[in-house]
């Protein structure tokens, strides 16, 4: 039976000051839902930043606890599909913004949200890769589906360092593509070398400052985590029938661009969303994820904290200062 009362990072508001304390919280505070688990690991992702700090469009009641990803052990479920003691990931749905979230020592939420924990990965290395991982390997199938192949040209991976571009470097890169990494942050050039990239290039050399609509192509396909001029740029440089992922947005959430690659060239955008994905989708990928020998190249990227350690992490995401993937061991015990 699991305990009457847990621990949780809670999201206070206060006159409009936001407050991040770690509680302890009853059980029966949870939301209602078939399927109780109790969390081994979370991870930190840009989203559960945003909610952690207030903004708008994510969370809409506080107090809140946050966390859209989560692994566990489950400890009771209503579910014809699910035992106590099977291993699950939950990802997206409305996990961490306005159900409490992968914060906590324990989830409450609908069977149909949880997909069973692939072979080749554990609870731990499932949060090492998460939502930005799901996102990643979500970009490299839709690059693939479209029939983009290594021998067509390199793929550029924008905002490399973080979350979701570090991951895309390693799936494409052990898929076999020519990986270009572009970052803000050159002095971790060696990092994404050893995750697979070819080239490392300077954040703003992706940048076509000549505004005409289209340019040299380069790209086959593009991974674009930081949207705005960025986006534009790696469009208006993609080559015929070339690819582009957009999920992100660090940069800026508007596009100003043209057509003319698209009529043009044929270049292709596709909008990646991780939250409302089919289980048939997410089973897909995890399954992919699983496949890949990620082992030490995922501990090198990945920083593990407990919930007492999870603030600071939450504070350099939103000064843009973190790199690779927090992994939250949520389970002290
Ligand atoms: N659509 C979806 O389902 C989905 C899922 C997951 C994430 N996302 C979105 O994808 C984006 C990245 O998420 P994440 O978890 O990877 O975040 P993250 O770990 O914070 O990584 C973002 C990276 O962007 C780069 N960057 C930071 N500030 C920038 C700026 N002002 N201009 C250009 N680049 C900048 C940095 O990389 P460098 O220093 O290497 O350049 C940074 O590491 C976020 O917008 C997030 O909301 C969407």
């Amino acid at each position: 039976m699991p305990e009457e009362q847990f621990r949780a990072l809670v999201v206070r508001e206060h006159d409009g000051v936001y407050r991040r304390a770690v509680e302890t919280r009853p059980l029966d505070s949870l939301p209602p839902g078939d399927t109780l688990v109790r969390v081994g690991y979370s991870s930190l992702n840009y989203k559960d930043m945003l909610s952690a700090t207030g903004h708008p469009g994510i969370t809409r009641a506080y107090p809140h606890t946050p966390g859209i990803d989560a692994a566990g052990v489950v400890v009771d479920s209503a579910s014809d599909d699910l035992r106590v003691g099977d291993e699950v990931i939950v990802t997206g749905y409305d996990l961490g913004m306005n159900t409490s979230g992968g914060f906590a020592e324990y989830i409450r939420v609908s069977a149909e949200w949880l997909v069973p924990l692939p072979e080749g990965l554990t609870l731990a290395s499932a949060m090492s890769c998460g939502t930005a991982g799901f996102t990643a390997c979500l970009s490299l199938l839709g690059i693939e589906d479209a029939g983009v192949r290594p021998e067509d040209g390199p793929v550029l991976v924008t905002g490399a360092t973080g979350g979701v571009g570090s991951l895309a470097v390693m799936l494409l890169a052990d898929a076999g593509y020519d990986v270009t990494a572009a970052t803000g942050r050159p002095d971790n050039a060696g990092k994404l070398l050893r995750l697979g990239a070819r080239e490392v290039i300077a954040r703003d050399d992706v940048l076509r400052p000549s505004g005409r609509p289209l340019v040299k192509g380069v790209w086959a396909a593009v991974v674009d985590t930081v949207g705005g001029e960025y986006l534009d740029s790696a469009i208006r440089a993609t080559l015929a029938n070339g690819v582009v992922t957009c999920c992100g947005m660090v940069a800026s959430p508007r596009l100003n661009t043209s057509v003319l690659p698209f009529i043009l060239r044929g270049v292709r955008l596709l909008g990646i969303d991780s939250a409302e994905r089919s289980r048939d989708e997410r089973l897909r990928a995890w399954g992919r994820l699983a496949t890949v020998d990620a082992g030490e190249r995922l501990e090198e990227i990945t920083t593990e904290c407990g919930l007492d350690g999870l603030d600071e992490h939450i504070e350099r995401m939103r000064l843009g200062e973190g790199v690779g993937r927090v992994r939250v061991a949520v389970d002290s015990r």
